[in-house]
């Protein structure tokens, strides 16, 4: 194999891993800006090597794919992904290629989530995602509690009618979001396509997240009578159905240039991201003609920003240590506006790269920041140096924990070995521990998870379920209710699934697929446990190192002290029902109006994690209610019957009672 043949291999692998991580999981690992950067090279090694070129690879189809949680839906007319060009040069080419010079419709490119609505008769009926482009998935439920999906268009236009656009998170929504409890979402786009594609059960989250929609695309226009796609974004807003302002007609491609210009800053000012333009042919009825290929129309074309770069001075350089004990050296800046935010910290990721880009401490550099990522430090000023600047030093001693610093051969970074006690690395395993893929613990988070270790009172993942009402409300200088209400998420987080336990334990190499395989092959802790590594890497997808790191931890007899731990408090192992006691047996619940701590599902499974049962409706049979807020008629009626009515805090002190 040569090297070009070699590197479009490895570009394949990749991609296909980011794109899974990005499309299918909400969980991207790296920016737009590198995932675009690689692809474009696959791009010119398949026209240079077309010999070597997968034809049937994702690049040359519509991202995603249909999840088996939805019904499926058929989009009649495919929907598909733009090409994108990255400078003026190449969005010339891309409309010489159709013999086309104007007019243009240009709207900004809105990174969300791409959705179908369908009306018949004003009226709408469904709505549903892209999927892999012919076949997305039913969210009909889901859009309805999206306030800005017009349910009933203004001057209900008759038939059938299909508008697309993109649902989004608006940035103020999404740091707000953001700021609160452990859960985080690497931008706001995940955040809008984690929100949206929530199960019916979990579907409450929608309304009170608040997400948007922008439609920009009537489907079959002309036969409404629409011939330029001004006049759909006209005809859409004129039904009610919402549609950017940041948009302008451009007679050619000179005006284009110039609102790509023009709004490559003021496009911070917006209250959504984008990441480019998107330039359209106005003349609509020609679109048909032109065509598409497999995954992209003709006739419309994405120009995409640059990541945005600042110049700043680099102040000095701090270290980090991560949940395994990785060190990162972390820049500290001069603050700077970047991105439409100030940044003071860029990643440095490891002492290699530093030495490789000599980045001095004192250097003026240039910063880089793709959208809603980490910004990273692009390069060192050598020319305006004075002398003064100093060489950067990986310690010898960890700085959390002052143990020497290891470094693997045939690794590039550098280790704080002390994984039972460096105060860092716990702080990195408990918040891991509590996020959203491991046991989902609301209102643990990073600060709250930084008193804890520090107060010595938690020295390992277990002993955060031994505290009392009172460490808490001394922690946190919180009210009794808020203590409450984190004892009770912690009640909460022993149903999770076992799979997340093994999540949550943060065993090194071992992510939420690794645990999720390990499931599936094995079931239980006890399979688990008794596997050896040779059992462990026959499983697909595990490889030996992966083998040897879980095998390693289940021979760790503190792993395993705290693992019996987490069996006799009643957490899931696997294959055994879960009833972690039955102090609620025989008793039967009804859960009426909104609680405060936890949303009525959610108290349900509680209340059978203690052997109880629940019901909806009120009956002689009924051993209480558990009335929230603005309860209704469930109410009245258990005063008739005269069942027990508790409060929600009535009910979460008989859960804690011992
Ligand atoms: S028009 C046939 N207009 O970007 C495709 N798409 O990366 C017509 N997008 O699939 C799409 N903003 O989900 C169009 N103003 C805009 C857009 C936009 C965002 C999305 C859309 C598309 C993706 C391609």
């Amino acid at each position: 194999m040569n090297m070009f043949e070699s590197r479009m291999n490895e570009l394949y692998a990749l991609i296909e891993h980011h794109a899974e991580l990005y499309y299918d999981k909400d969980a991207p690992e790296i920016s737009d800006a590198e995932y675009d950067s690689l692809v474009r090279e696959l791009n010119q090694l398949e026209r240079d090597y077309p010999e070597y070129a997968r034809k049937d690879f994702l690049t040359h189809k519509v991202g995603g794919s249909a999840s088996e949680l939805f019904a499926k839906v058929n989009h009649d007319v495919p929907m598909l992904s733009l090409d994108n060009v990255f400078d003026s040069q190449e969005l010339a080419k891309f409309f010489a290629r159709i013999d086309v010079t104007g007019p243009f419709v240009c709207e900004m490119k809105i990174d969300g989530l791409a959705v179908s609505l369908i009306y018949e008769d004003g009226i709408f009926i469904q709505g549903s995602t892209r999927g892999n482009g012919h076949v997305g998935e039913d969210v009909t439920e889901n859009l309805m509690l999206v306030d800005s999906v017009p349910k009933k268009l203004i001057n209900a236009p008759s038939g059938r009618i299909e508008v697309r656009g993109e649902v989004l998170m608006t940035l103020d929504r999404f740091n707000s979001i953001n700021q609160k409890g452990a859960k985080q979402f690497a931008n706001p786009r995940n955040a809008a396509s984690g929100t949206l594609r929530q199960s019916a059960k979990n579907n409450h989250v929608i309304a009170e997240r608040g997400l948007d929609i922008f439609l920009y695309y009537l489907v079959d226009a002309p036969t409404h009578g629409v011939k330029t796609q001004s006049d759909a974004l006209i005809w859409m807003s004129e039904h009610g159905l919402p549609v950017q302002n940041a948009y302008r007609e451009c007679e050619n491609l000179y005006e284009v240039n110039e609102f790509i210009s023009q709004w490559q800053n003021e496009r911070y000012k917006l209250n959504y991201i984008t990441d480019g333009v998107v330039i359209k042919l106005n003349d609509l009825t020609r679109w048909s003609a032109i065509g598409s290929t497999s995954h992209a129309p003709r006739w419309a074309v994405a120009y995409k920003y640059p990541p945005e770069e600042a110049r700043t001075r680099l102040t000095d350089i701090k270290i980090s240590v991560g949940r395994t004990g990785v060190l990162t050296p972390v820049a500290i800046l001069e603050p700077v506006r970047l991105g439409g935010t100030q940044v003071q910290r860029a990643g440095l990721h490891n002492a290699d790269e530093i030495e490789r880009k000599d980045i001095r401490i004192g250097d003026y550099v240039r910063v880089r920041k793709a959208a809603e990522i980490i910004p990273e430090i692009v390069s060192a000023d050598i020319a305006s140096r004075t002398g003064n600047e100093a060489k950067f030093m990986m310690p010898s001693r960890c700085p959390a924990c002052n143990s020497e610093i290891v470094r693997l051969p045939d690794e590039a970074a550098y280790r704080c070995p002390n994984r039972a006690s460096c105060p860092a690395q716990l702080v990195e395993g408990l918040r891991y521990f509590a996020s959203r893929q491991g046991m989902n613990i609301k209102g643990l988070g990073k600060k709250l998870c930084e008193r804890l270790i520090a107060s010595g009172k938690v020295k390992s993942l277990i002993d955060i379920y031994t505290l009392e009402l009172s460490d808490w409300v001394e922690l946190d200088k919180i009210a009794d209710k808020t203590a409450n209400n984190i004892l009770n998420e912690l009640e909460l987080s022993k149903t999770r699934p076992f799979v997340n336990l093994i999540t949550a334990l943060g065993i090194p190499d071992a992510g939420k697929e690794v645990a999720a395989l390990l499931v599936e092959r094995f079931g239980s802790l006890d399979s688990l446990i008794n596997a050896d590594e040779s059992e462990l890497s026959s499983v697909d997808g595990i490889g030996p190192v992966i083998a040897k790191s879980v095998h390693e931890f289940f021979r760790n007899d503190e792993n395993m002290k705290m693992m019996n731990r987490f069996r006799e408090m009643g957490f899931s192992m696997g294959s055994e029902i879960l009833i972690r006691n039955k102090k609620l047996a025989g008793k039967i619940f009804v859960f009426t109006g909104a609680l405060s701590s936890m949303t009525r599902d959610e108290a349900g499974e509680l209340v059978k994690s203690f052997g109880g049962k629940t019901s909806s409706n009120v009956s002689k049979k009924t051993s209480y209610v558990v009335a929230g807020e603005n309860s209704g008629s469930k109410l009245t009626k258990a005063e008739t019957l005269g069942i027990k009515i508790i409060s929600e805090s009535e009910f979460l002190e008989m859960i804690n009672a011992q």
